[in-house]
């Protein structure tokens, strides 16, 4: 089985909006990518559009198309998002929580709340109604209740928070806790026939104890990807990340 690698790219629109040029580009940035082993392209349409435009799903979309692989939007779940994302026909969705304060998405969705429940009940509905043969991972914490209320909505995927992990892992902290929570998770997602996913904060270093423990079939990674890039190239970055998957595939 091969372990995927998707490269989110919202960071390059972040430093193209910072200036209100057109460079650098989401697409290239999408093609380096997809030709260095790339499986899938993640972006982040965000409500406040601080970095992916509208414009930039349909252009990154017809990329990914071109080279057969997926595009995987991460989204709210806001009415007017939800719109685009039905114009955009992507292959994935993964639904995440959004605040407009915060720097990055800081968490999983709080299905446990009622009202987010719901949110996220009529958002998949609709995408699933909508979007012909659309696959929808949830970004969840590894945390069994709320995985037990995640099985009641019509999704088809996990995609764990890794975010506290890598930064206990970047600090030299004891990282056994969450491989544990992680392991755990894996068994009720893939007991429920779900795929497992990860992401969040992941680096080259901290992605390798959990393709040690083979606990995840797919890994969206963007920051640490982009920020490294500025020294090796895009390319070669992503390239380190598919070698090193490659040695754990099976
Ligand atoms: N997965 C989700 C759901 C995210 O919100 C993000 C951040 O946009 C990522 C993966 C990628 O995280 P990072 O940029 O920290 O690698």
């Amino acid at each position: 089985m091969t372990i995927r690698l998707g490269v989110n790219i919202d960071h390059v629109a972040t430093l193209r909006q910072q200036r209100g040029e057109d460079y650098p580009s989401v697409v290239e940035a999408a093609v380096h990518s997809l030709q260095n082993g790339a499986d899938q392209i993640t972006i982040h349409l965000r409500e406040d559009r601080r970095h992916i435009q509208d414009t930039d799903v349909e252009a990154v979309h017809l990329v990914t198309k071109r080279y057969g692989k997926p595009l995987n939007l991460e989204m709210g779940s806001h009415p007017e998002i939800v719109e685009i994302a039905i114009a955009s026909n992507p292959e994935w969705i993964c639904l995440v929580p959004e605040k407009r304060q915060e720097k990055t998405t800081e968490g999983g969705l709080d299905l446990l709340d009622d009202s987010t429940f719901i949110r996220i009940e009529e958002a998949c509905q609709k995408l699933k109604a909508n979007i012909k043969d659309v696959k929808i991972s949830l970004f969840l914490e590894a945390n069994p209740k709320i995985l037990e209320k995640a099985f009641m909505l019509n999704a088809d995927a996990v995609e764990v928070h890794t975010g506290e992990y890598a930064k206990k892992f970047l600090n030299g902290e004891d990282i056994t806790p969450y491989l544990q929570k992680f392991a755990a998770a894996k068994e009720m997602i893939v007991a429920n026939k779900w795929g497992c996913h990860a992401g969040h904060g992941l680096t080259l270093e901290s992605v390798e104890p959990l393709l040690e423990k083979n606990l995840f079939v797919e890994y969206n990674i963007g920051h640490w990807i982009i920020a490294q890039a500025v020294f090796d190239g895009l390319g070669t970055v992503v390239k380190k990340f598919r070698d090193k998957f490659d040695q754990f595939n099976s």
